[in-house]
């Protein structure tokens, strides 16, 4: 059977790091010995620092992934695809790979990053990097908990991971989508705390949800909490972390699924004015600066990516 990259459903991690490379003309085959050799790669580090609970993660472009492997393609696999309306805008940033290193220690994370880079070197330009931390007690920078309603336990697996009957040749994998979000913070705290509460439809302090009648059409978690037709949950594991220093500050976000389509549902659904003229008020206050789709193959996969 195979089994997943361990980070895909890793429990959150104090610290981050994001590597997003461009793959340079003729380097395919480096590139695809490279990548068979992370995992092993982390999993050296993670035994090293036993205490710093390191995972990673490397996924592969959709709009790169028939280069690296043209004899076969996951079924969904799709790119990014800019969505716009009005002043919102997801823009679509273009990546061949992506690295997530996550643990307890900056400095761990640090050394793992710089090996990264240095298997990868020649055939790669880093085309991005985004250092993320843990904020108080699992919040974003708006100071409301992130991650309350993400699947827990076993059905992490379920909604991130990619089963046999449904995709055979690519059982375990994931399809990962990130956007980088830069907030305004000054704007943001000019609200009083009532006023932001509404924009999640959570209360800030006890993060308590608000009652049904009480979410205003408008609020994030309103435009997100989307069902099928036959009333099930459309679920997606987010790993997303807050990033940023006294100059920039935003989310690092990070949705890993079994299907693009939740997500991909989701962004609609925030961005797009409905029949009412509602939209996802929290980008009032945040402006995604990428957006980019991925998939996270098994570690079976990356293995015969070597042969
Ligand atoms: C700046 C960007 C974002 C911020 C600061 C943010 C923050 C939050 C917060 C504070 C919550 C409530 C607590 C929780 O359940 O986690 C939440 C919920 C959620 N967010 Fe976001 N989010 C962002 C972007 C997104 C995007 C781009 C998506 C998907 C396209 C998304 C999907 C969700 C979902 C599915 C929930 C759970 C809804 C529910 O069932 O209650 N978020 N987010």
């Amino acid at each position: 059977m195979a089994r997943e990259q361990f980070g895909i459903c890793a429990e959150p991690s104090l610290h981050g790091y994001y590597l997003l490379f461009n793959v340079l003309d003729d380097k395919n085959a480096h590139i695809k010995q490279a990548l068979s050799r992370l995992p092993a790669l982390f999993d050296k580090y993670a035994d090293r620092f036993s205490e710093a609970n390191l995972t990673g993660v490397v996924a592969i472009g959709a709009n790169y992934w028939d280069e690296i492997w043209p004899q076969a393609r996951p079924q969904m696999l799709r790119s990014f695809e800019e969505i716009k309306c009005d002043d919102r805008i997801a823009p679509s940033v273009n990546y061949d790979l992506y690295v997530e290193v996550r643990s307890d220690r900056a400095d761990v994370n640090h050394i793992v990053a710089e090996k990264v880079c240095s298997l990868l070197s020649d055939g790669v330009e880093l085309a991005e990097q985004v250092r993320s931390f843990r904020f108080l007690d699992g919040r974003d920078l708006t100071g409301f908990v992130d991650g309350t309603e993400n699947p827990q336990g076993r059905h992490r697996r379920e909604v991130a991971l990619i089963s046999n009957e449904q995709d055979a040749d690519f059982a375990a994998g994931s399809y990962l989508h990130i956007q980088r979000y830069k907030h305004n913070l000054n704007l943001w705290n000019t609200l009083k705390v009532k006023e932001q509460e509404d924009v999640f439809a959570r209360t800030k302090i006890d993060n308590e949800e608000y009652t049904s009648e009480n979410k205003l059409p408008t609020s994030h978690i309103k435009r997100t909490n989307l069902k099928d037709a036959d009333g099930n949950s459309l679920e997606i594991l987010r790993q997303s972390m807050p990033y940023g220093d006294m100059k920039l500050q935003g989310l690092m976000f990070v949705s890993y699924c079994h299907t693009p389509e939740h997500y991909e549902l989701m962004l609609r659904s925030m961005i797009e004015s409905d029949e009412n003229g509602h939209f996802d008020h929290m980008l009032k206050y945040t402006q995604a600066e990428t957006g980019a789709a991925f998939f996270a193959p098994s570690l079976n996969f990356l293995a015969l990516l070597a042969e």
